[in-house]
């Protein structure tokens, strides 16, 4: 009996346990999830606001994500180029990607300006204009490139073939920019090859265009005003229809006068002209150079 009630009571006392327990354990178990709740929250928390830490980082080390001021610039130049060709119907559509240009900008003046001079517009015995209209419209993409990497051989512009393709690119997008009358570049490479007669262009050459191009068109070097067009740095680039498109009209603004119509200095044909390409094509600077260095 005492047993009994002994085992009553504990019996009970587990009774009451296992009822305290099962009146407990649903509490401790709010309890406990509870605390993993909180702390579940809390580390969330911590890497929600990690998180967020991290974003806010991101600019610093992501700036360059962030439009930076030569994409800022870059943006402003191609909607300038844009809004240009909307309101004037008769703007010339640029040749090339004027962001492309606006890099090529800043590596004119870095390179080029100092003999090139400001807007490329060129001085007299020191560098021709680039900018020329006449000769932006006629100048093909290959032939600025060329010129640009190889220089030209004995005269006064050096080779920029350290630059890279990308560099002479930009360089080549910028002086394209400056066009404002439509391209002739197809048409003028489409143009016969001189059916010229080298002894009658000698004549024409040595009276009119030495004067300003050197004997044997060798350039600055004989003193003249006029590019070394009797060189192959420059007759190996170009097509006869350049030569022939340039003779005809001249470069505005520049002392390369028109040599055709009635307003030109020497109002020559179409075959003296081709004469004097023909003349130009026996490479008379090569000559007179090698000859010179023979005295
Ligand atoms: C040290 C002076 C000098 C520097 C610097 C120079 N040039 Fe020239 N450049 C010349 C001269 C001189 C000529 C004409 C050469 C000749 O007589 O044929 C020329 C010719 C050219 C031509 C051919 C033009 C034509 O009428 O056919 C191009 C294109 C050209 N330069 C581009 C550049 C570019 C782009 C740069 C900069 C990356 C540059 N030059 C830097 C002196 C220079
Ligand atoms: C009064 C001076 C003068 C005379 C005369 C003259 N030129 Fe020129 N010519 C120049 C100048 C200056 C340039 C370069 C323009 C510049 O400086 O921007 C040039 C450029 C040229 C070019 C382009 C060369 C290049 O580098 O792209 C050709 C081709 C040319 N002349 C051919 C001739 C021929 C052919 C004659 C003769 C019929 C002639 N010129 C007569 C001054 C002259």
């Amino acid at each position: 009996m005492r047993r009994g009630t002994a085992d009553r009571i504990s019996l009970n006392r587990r009774e009451s346990g296992q009822t305290k327990t099962r009146v407990h354990k649903p509490q401790k178990m709010i309890f406990f999830s509870f605390i993993i709740l909180l702390t579940t929250l809390l580390l969330a928390a911590c890497d929600n606001s990690g998180q967020t830490a991290a974003v806010q980082k991101q600019p610093s080390p992501s700036d360059k994500k962030q439009p930076n001021l030569t994409q800022v610039r870059s943006v402003q130049v191609a909607k300038k180029a844009v809004s240009k060709l909307n309101s004037d119907p008769k703007a010339v559509i640029p040749y090339t990607d004027p962001v492309l240009a606006y890099k090529g900008e800043t590596l004119y003046l870095q390179n080029c300006v100092f003999c090139h001079k400001a807007h490329a517009i060129g001085k007299p015995g020191v560098a021709p204009s680039l900018t020329n209209q006449e000769f932006l419209s006629i100048a093909p993409v290959n032939f600025l490139f060329d010129t640009i990497r190889d220089g030209r051989p004995g005269t006064g512009m050096p080779p920029f073939k350290h630059l890279g393709k990308e560099k002479i690119n930009a360089l080549v997008a910028y002086l394209r920019d400056h066009a404002k009358k439509p391209s002739r570049i197809k048409a003028v490479l489409a143009q016969p090859v001189n059916q010229g007669d080298a002894r009658l262009g000698m004549i024409f050459f040595k009276q009119i265009c030495a004067t300003c191009h050197g004997p044997g068109g060798n350039g600055y070097a004989a003193g003249g005003t006029g590019t070394a067009i009797g060189k192959t740095g420059f007759l190996s680039k170009v097509s006869d229809g350049f030569i022939r498109t340039t003779i005809k009209e001249g470069r505005s603004f520049t002392r390369m006068l028109s040599f055709q119509g009635p307003q030109a200095l020497a109002d020559l044909s179409s075959k003296e002209i081709d004469d004097i390409i023909a003349y130009m094509r026996t490479v008379p600077g090569e000559k007179a150079q090698s000859s010179l260095k023979l005295k």
